[in-house]
């Protein structure tokens, strides 16, 4: 990819700039919880976005997309907005770090990536990331690691129509191999988890199927976590987010959200919890138990949050079917991935029982990504 990019940079600009990457991410636990201030357990993986950059001196960003073979010009003011979708992440990026005072000018950039689009595994964040972590290091700006991620994030939010938590940027901002993090988004207190369970493999299997309309859904699922958070404040005013709520108070106000609002609520709440439980068990080399929460997530996101399709379902009962330890779809759902805690002596079985099934109901196969934590955000020599 980096002979690529490089190639593709000398014909356009000339002389070289200097190379920088980020990730994607999967996540053991915790989905949807992020905005909710609860806790997620996310890591960067082996696939992501690789960017060459130069300063060029003007006040003009020119970007080339290998993947699209597309090249686009905007620059820096708000009304320089451009029109194709996967620019907005290059100058939301920009904006958001102007609108906190950094100075940056013009630069040529050709970045190419290999996290999959649509899967759940935040190519657009990897995106964000390599760029915010790029101009601060060309720029010299000293911007603090979490604001990096929140520049990511402003840039979901702003340019680009999702209300997302912080998860995915900080993932890609933060991650570390062979490592995954426990993130309290109320307080932003992290933690590293060496994550390397012996006799299992942690699998990720696509769907390859994206559903229209998933910015709207997964906006609408905030503003339903938000409409209850609000009406359990009125009786507990500690309540912040969802994250600070009990299953009784939710219950108190039963009569007063819609059983929609309520069911979303009843998801987080739960999930919320798992994501302690599994850090217990993993204490405990208690795989099991971390499996079992899975399945549990996998569940609520089906039935009460509603974020799953019959394609996930149906791999989550492939992967039933077979003893796998842990299954559940990963990510904001509507499509993507599930992620799955397989024992070692039964990887082959379940990748060939998953993979024909599958492609025999639905006409196309899923596609498998064994994972590989990473590192997230980092200049390349
Ligand atoms: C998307 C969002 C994240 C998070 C997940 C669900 O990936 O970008 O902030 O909410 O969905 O856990």
């Amino acid at each position: 990819m980096k002979t690529k990019i490089a190639d593709k940079f000398r014909t356009l600009f000339g002389e070289a700039g200097d190379f920088f990457a980020s990730a994607g991410r999967i996540n053991l636990i915790g989905e949807h919880t992020d905005y909710n201030g609860g806790f997620v357990f996310p890591g960067a993986v082996d696939k992501g976005i690789m960017a060459e950059i130069k300063l060029n001196g003007m006040d003009k960003v020119r970007v080339f997309a290998l993947d699209m073979d597309e090249y686009v010009e905007f620059g820096l003011r708000e009304e320089d907005i451009p029109a194709q979708s996967w620019a907005r992440y290059v100058f939301g990026v920009c904006r958001e770090i102007i609108k906190r005072g950094g100075k940056i000018s013009g630069f040529d950039s050709v970045f190419a990536g290999d996290v999959p689009l649509g899967a759940g595994m935040s190519s657009s964040a990897a995106l964000e990331s390599t760029f915010a972590f790029a101009l601060d290091n060309l720029f010299g700006l000293g911007i603090d690691k979490f604001e990096l991620a929140r520049i990511g994030q402003s840039t979901e939010h702003n340019y680009c129509g999702v209300n997302c938590g912080i998860m995915d940027q900080f993932a890609s901002i933060f991650g570390k191999a062979g490592n995954l993090m426990r993130l309290d988004c109320k307080t932003m207190e992290y933690r590293y988890y060496p994550f390397h369970p012996q006799g299992y493999k942690l699998v990720l299997l696509d769907s390859v199927v994206k559903h229209e309309l998933a910015s709207s859904a997964y906006n609408r699922r905030r503003e339903s976590c938000e409409t209850v958070a609000k009406a359990i404040r009125k009786n507990h005013p500690e309540v912040e987010f969802l994250r600070d709520a009990r299953m009784e108070w939710l219950e108190e106000v039963r009569d007063v959200v819609s059983a929609e609002d309520y069911m979303r609520a009843e998801y987080v709440i739960e999930e919320v919890r798992r994501v302690l439980d599994v850090c217990d068990a993993l204490e405990k080399d208690d795989y099991e138990t971390v499996g079992q929460k899975m399945y549990e997530t996998h569940y609520g996101m089906s039935k009460l949050y509603e974020v799953s399709c019959e394609e996930l379902d149906f791999l989550n009962d492939v992967a039933k079917e077979c003893g796998v330890t842990g299954s559940r779809v990963m990510g904001g759902g509507f499509g993507g991935c599930t992620i799955n805690l397989v024992k070692d002596g039964l990887y082959d079985q379940f990748i060939a029982k998953a993979t024909a099934s599958f492609a025999e109901k639905f006409g196309h196969a899923p596609k498998v990504y064994d994972v590989v934590i990473s590192d997230g955000a980092r200049r390349l020599e």
